[in-house]
């Protein structure tokens, strides 16, 4: 496996069915292959990035059956969809391939003649059970209740002749493979799923399809009565698509550093089927990376299920680069994620209007007002320890970048970056270039100077990310193009002198719709008091109706990063009437407005004293309803007998910072 230069990178997505049209699962997985992909050529390898679709099979068939079309006809059309997605994301794939292309076709012809020959595939009877929806058989010892154990859908009883490939002669060499190769399989759990997987005997694999009960697929080279089944076509596409058999130095070249970025629903098809024909096949194993799912209200997004999110109505709605960041932020790759529009929004509206936007915007409207629209000069390098902290901060991130995308802690590099941005912001206000112009120009010129190069390393490591946005707001702060290795960037590089242009907010905030689920409790009803005190006890009241939670023994940090704790700077407090307990307050949390946080701290404070006070407060949680009031957030407080005592920084604190 992977034994090759490490120059290659040769990244794939899966093919996608033509059965319906994309939705956000299918961009996820293609806008996060593309960032791999453009992360790699940052890092200084020569990429590939593949994605296409999966026409054949029942499923396909069936969809252009209930549209009245030919199989051909309904695929020329769907593809399409697809195809013409992803440059629309941004997404910059090398290759589309489609599996009814003779370049393709081909191959698998080629593919099961030679195991064939050598004895790979058998003919034999099978007798099972097939489940129409995820095309594959299942013994009746896997059926749940006589049901498809994947979908709970109908089966149908089957019993042929059929071609088998050899697949349980490989199970030792597949368990040996996989201890040996922590890389196999990406991440760990699913490498240990698959391991569990492998404790039972493997079966052999049955590889095609008579004629009579489908026809739409590729021949078998050896019996024109049968077509092969879609799996055993399909996964043939990551090497058809790269000269196997045709271009063998381009294969060669490429092959052995492959990834497949898949979702968790086709791992075993991927680490168990198309591992061992591989083997078979004497070809190189490669690397699989399975991402989670999309959730809707904690429930899978699929077809079948209707629940869908249309990628191109998000990225109309708030554009590509928002949609591509929090796709990227928002979930850890191999965990599953909630998708949902007020999460959407806050990100937005939190990292990149406010923290990134705002600055830009600031920066360059300061310059252009008071250093003549250009890059001011550096300073002469003795700067203050702020200076030093800010250039040290910004040296270390396209290493430490580096580090976590090769780990595939995708949301981690965007969170680092992003921490950058936050320092910018914080060393803005430490240094004050708006004051400090007034009587020292050049010092607050320096200022500037450092802000915008700090920026500079920012947003060339957020380029993959978002490389519109990045690319535009490069060029507003007088940076030019981004840098084509992340070894180039060296602090200094922006040149005084440039000129600055922006030319519109980069990120205009969008309007939070008051959040829809959350039941609005009567007005001193016993709920009411007990829904606000858990509330802030920091439980969920929706979550009552739901199963106990499970004991967990501990949480990864990237799930206690999950919560966003901020310093606020309380503004304004008054009492909830009709309860003793709620206050309502306004707090400063470094965003360009105060939100108001509904508190069970009446009791044990009086409002007026709460104002100028700081707090800690959960800052991502979704806003809901007490009392009627809109509460954006909850203040962190400890409680006893004595009721309950809020936290606070240990010091004064910028209003914003983030508690860690
Ligand atoms: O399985 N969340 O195609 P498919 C995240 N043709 N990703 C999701 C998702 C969700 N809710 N739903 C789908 C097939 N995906 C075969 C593959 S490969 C040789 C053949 C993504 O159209 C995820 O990457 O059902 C998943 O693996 C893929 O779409 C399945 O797409
Ligand atoms: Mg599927």
């Amino acid at each position: 496996m992977n034994t090759s230069e490490q120059g290659v990178y040769y990244i794939t997505t899966p093919i996608y069915y033509v059965n319906d049209k994309p939705h956000i699962g299918h961009a996820y997985c293609t806008v996060l292959a593309d960032v791999l992909a453009r992360f790699h050529s940052l890092f200084g390898q020569s990429t590939w990035f593949l994605t296409g679709v999966d026409e054949h099979g029942q499923k396909v068939e069936e969809a252009a059956r209930k549209r009245g079309m030919t199989p051909q006809a309904h695929c020329d059309e769907m593809q399409a969809h697809f195809r013409d997605l992803w440059p629309t994301l941004d997404v910059a794939n090398d290759d589309f391939i489609r599996t009814t292309e003779p370049r393709h076709e081909s191959v698998v012809q080629e593919a099961l003649q030679r195991l064939w020959d050598r004895g790979e595939i058998y003919r034999g009877e099978y007798e099972g059970f097939y489940s129409p929806r995820v095309e594959k058989f299942f013994t009746e010892d896997e059926l749940v209740d006589g049901k498809c154990p994947e979908t709970g859908g109908e089966v149908n009883r089957i019993k042929e002749a059929n071609y088998f490939f050899k697949m349980s002669k490989y199970q030792d060499r597949l368990i040996r493979h996989l201890r040996d190769n922590p890389d196999s399989v990406r991440p760990e759990s699913r490498r240990n799923e698959v391991l569990g997987f492998l404790a039972k005997p493997l079966q052999d694999l049955c590889i095609s399809r008579p004629k009579s009960r489908l026809s739409w697929g590729i021949p078998l080279p050896f019996d024109g009565d049968y077509v092969t089944y879609v799996w055993f076509d399909a996964l043939l596409n990551y090497c058809s698509a790269v000269g196997l058999y045709r271009d063998e130095a381009r294969f060669g070249r490429l092959w052995p550093s492959v990834t497949h970025l898949i979702g968790k629903d086709i791992l075993t098809t991927h680490s168990v089927y198309w591992t061992t024909m591989l083997m078979a096949l004497e070809l190189p194993l490669p690397r699989i990376v399975a991402h989670g799912w999309w959730l809707i209200d904690k429930t899978k997004m699929s077809k079948s299920l209707g629940n869908v999110v249309n990628p191109l109505s998000m990225k109309d709605k708030y554009g590509v680069d928002s949609l591509r960041y929090f796709l990227m932020r928002e979930m850890v790759v191999g965990l599953d994620a909630d998708f949902s529009e007020a999460a959407f929004l806050k990100r937005h509206n939190y990292d990149l209007a406010n923290d990134l936007g705002n600055l830009a915007n600031r920066l360059v409207k300061f310059a252009e007002r008071s250093m003549g629209g250009v890059v001011p000069e550096p300073g002469d390098g003795s700067g203050t320890p702020h200076d030093a902290d800010l250039r040290a901060q910004s040296e270390a991130l396209p290493g430490r970048v580096r580090e976590l995308v090769g780990e595939l802690r995708v949301e981690q590099a965007v969170e680092t970056t992003m921490n950058l941005v936050r320092r910018v912001n914080r060393y803005v206000s430490e240094t004050e270039p708006f004051k400090v112009v007034k009587t020292d120009p050049a010092r607050a010129g320096a200022a500037v100077w450092a802000a915008l190069e700090a920026l500079r390393f920012a947003l060339n490591c957020l380029w993959p990310i978002m490389p519109g946005k990045c690319h535009a707001l490069l060029k507003a702060i007088g940076a030019g193009e981004p840098v084509s290795r992340l070894d180039d960037l060296a602090w200094g590089g922006l040149k005084a002198g440039s000129a600055l242009l922006l030319e519109a907010a980069p990120f205009p905030r969008f309007d939070v719709p008051e959040f829809q689920n959350v039941p609005v409790v009567p007005v001193g009803s016993k709920e009411a008091d007990s829904a606000a005190a858990i509330a802030v006890a920091g439980i969920d009241p929706a979550a009552k109706v739901e199963a106990a939670p499970q004991a967990v023994a501990g949480i990864s940090f990237p799930d206690f990063a999950k919560v966003d704790l901020r310093v606020g700077t309380v503004l304004q407090a008054e009492s909830v009437p009709g309860s003793d307990k709620l206050l309502k307050l306004q707090v400063d949390l470094g965003e360009p407005q105060p939100r108001q946080i509904v508190a069970g701290i009446g009791k044990a404070y009086a409002a007026a004293d709460l104002i100028g006070r700081q707090l800690v407060i959960v800052a991502n949680l979704e806003p809901r309803k007490v009392f009627g009031n809109l509460s954006n957030g909850m203040v962190l407080a400890a409680s006893d007998d004595a009721g309950p005592a809020v936290l606070a920084p240990g010091r004064l604190i910028p209003a914003g910072t983030r508690v860690s």
